[in-house]
């Protein structure tokens, strides 16, 4: 039997038996979505008995999750210190980035680890393919089950007879519900097919893990609506064209957000960086100007990055501004706070902003390295090799202080970097030294020009 379906309006909550191009309630384009109409159990309000009871917070036991350890430190630290039964976690990311594969590769860990069945649900590729897959990443566990289907109703059945440790569904966007008419990858399907494997892992305790694909262009149906389904959502991020991959959690309903864990894409599939620092300034070019390195953090972790900045006349009416890794507009406020507040005429001048490795960073604390870097690119002043850089830029020119200097200078000291320029107010009136490392406390991006490039 069809389940009965209707149209709503997510503009103005109107239902309708039919779809419109436009909502005949509210007159918005391209609003309406299909639901499934849900039977109503019971009658009238008075007459249900309660199911549920309030209870006074303090007589709610306070229960430890015990959580599944992942024998892939990185991706148990994201994940706030293992899976917890029943959660649901969504692995996000653009196509190629390498999502099937750290899935596989978790999967096979878990098998080998459990001693357990665990299901790789694969709705995109043949069971042919992800044999080749698992050949290139030497996976060969007897526990781990491939099996190749899109419909949601066929899964479910699997995993009821199957009773799977752990399921992997890759991806949510190739499953669709015999149960509705909207096509696979739409909307409706991907909201309705999640909320299934939602209830099917609270019901069973069995984690899921679901990959969403996100693109460029951000698609309408891509994670963005299961984010608010889902337990956990996690961010496979980094540049195709480079082996670094950072899984960031954006979402976690059992643990803290913002945490990343650093991959690189190797031959036998995704490895571990214990110490990406070390890895993300291998490569740098001691004393060239236009670099300077960067203390940032990535959830509680700090990471050393370098800040590549190159400027040449423009041939353009307008100059070219290109920031990869940053944030463009934060890349023109820096160029306007140069020209205005230290007097470097970057008018006339192409600026070119690289973070090194592929990574992207958000937070404001690297707007002074990239300020000197440019600042040491236009003049073609290199800056020393041993300072690291911190430090938030406001508009007339001040540094603002930032977060979590501490673990900031921890990891600037461990990996040997004589001195770190910080915002004064950001450490405490006197300190100088932090573990043998000069601390340099300035107070505008004048002052820390001044310091850095020198001749
Ligand atoms: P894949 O996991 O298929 O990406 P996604 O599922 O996110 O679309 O991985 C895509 C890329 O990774 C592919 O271009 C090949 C590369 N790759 C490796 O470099 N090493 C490997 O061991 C594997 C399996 C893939
Ligand atoms: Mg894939």
């Amino acid at each position: 039997m069809k389940e009965k379906t209707v149209y709503v309006c997510q503009n103005c909550g109107a239902s309708f038996p039919k779809w419109a191009g436009r909502c005949p309630q509210c007159g918005e384009w391209n609003t309406l979505v299909e639901k499934v109409v849900e039977v109503r159990k019971t009658s009238p309000r008075t007459l249900i008995t309660p199911t549920s009871e309030p209870v006074p917070i303090t007589a709610v036991p306070s229960e430890d999750v015990t959580r599944i350890e992942i024998p892939m430190l990185e991706l148990n630290r994201v994940l706030g210190g293992g899976i917890v039964p029943g959660s649901v976690i969504l692995i996000a990311g653009e196509p190629g980035i390498g999502k099937s594969t750290l899935l596989l590769q978790l999967a096979s860990m878990l098998a080998r680890e459990s001693s357990r069945p665990v299901l790789y649900v694969s709705g995109e590729e043949s069971v042919r393919q992800i044999k080749m897959r698992a050949a290139r990443l030497d996976v060969r566990e007897e526990n781990l089950y491939i099996l190749a289907e899109t419909s949601l109703e066929q899964i479910l059945n699997h995993i009821e007879r199957m009773e799977p440790f752990v399921v992997v569904v890759d991806s949510i966007q190739a499953i669709y519900s015999e149960y509705l008419e909207s096509t696979p990858g739409s909307i409706v399907q991907v909201r309705e097919c999640a909320y299934a494997f939602l209830k099917m892992a609270k019901s069973t305790g069995t984690p899921v893990f679901l990959v969403g694909h996100v693109t460029k262009a951000g698609d309408i149906a891509g994670p963005k609506v299961l984010e608010h389904a889902v337990d956990a959502v996690l961010y496979l991020e980094g540049d195709p064209f480079h082996a670094y991959r950072i899984l960031r959690s954006v979402k976690n309903r059992f643990g803290a957000t913002s945490e990343v864990g650093v991959f690189e894409m190797e031959e036998q599939g995704l490895r571990e960086v214990p110490n990406p620092s070390e890895i993300f300034l291998a490569e740098r070019v001691p004393n060239a100007s236009g670099s300077a390195i960067a203390v940032t953090m990535e959830g509680s972790r700090p990471l050393l990055v370098e800040i590549q900045a190159l400027t040449s006349p423009t041939s353009f009416a307008i100059p070219r501004r290109t920031a990869n890794g940053i944030d463009l507009s934060r890349l023109l406020l820096l160029i306007a706070v140069l020209t205005k507040r230290v007097g470097l005429h970057l008018s006339d001048q192409d600026v070119f902003v690289n973070v090194v490795g592929g990574i992207k960073i958000k937070e404001p604390a690297v707007d002074l390295a990239v300020a000197v870097a440019i600042a040491s690119g236009f003049r073609n002043v290199p800056v020393a090799a041993d300072l690291a850089i911190v430090g938030e830029i406001g508009l007339v020119g001040e540094l603002r202080g930032v977060r979590q200097m501490t673990q900031r200078l921890a990891e600037a000291a461990r990996l040997g970097f004589k001195k770190c320029l910080v915002p004064s107010g950001s450490v405490k009136a006197g300190q100088r030294t932090f573990d043998g490392m000069e601390v340099v406390p300035v107070r505008s991006l004048e002052e820390a020009l001044d310091i850095a490039l020198v001749r």
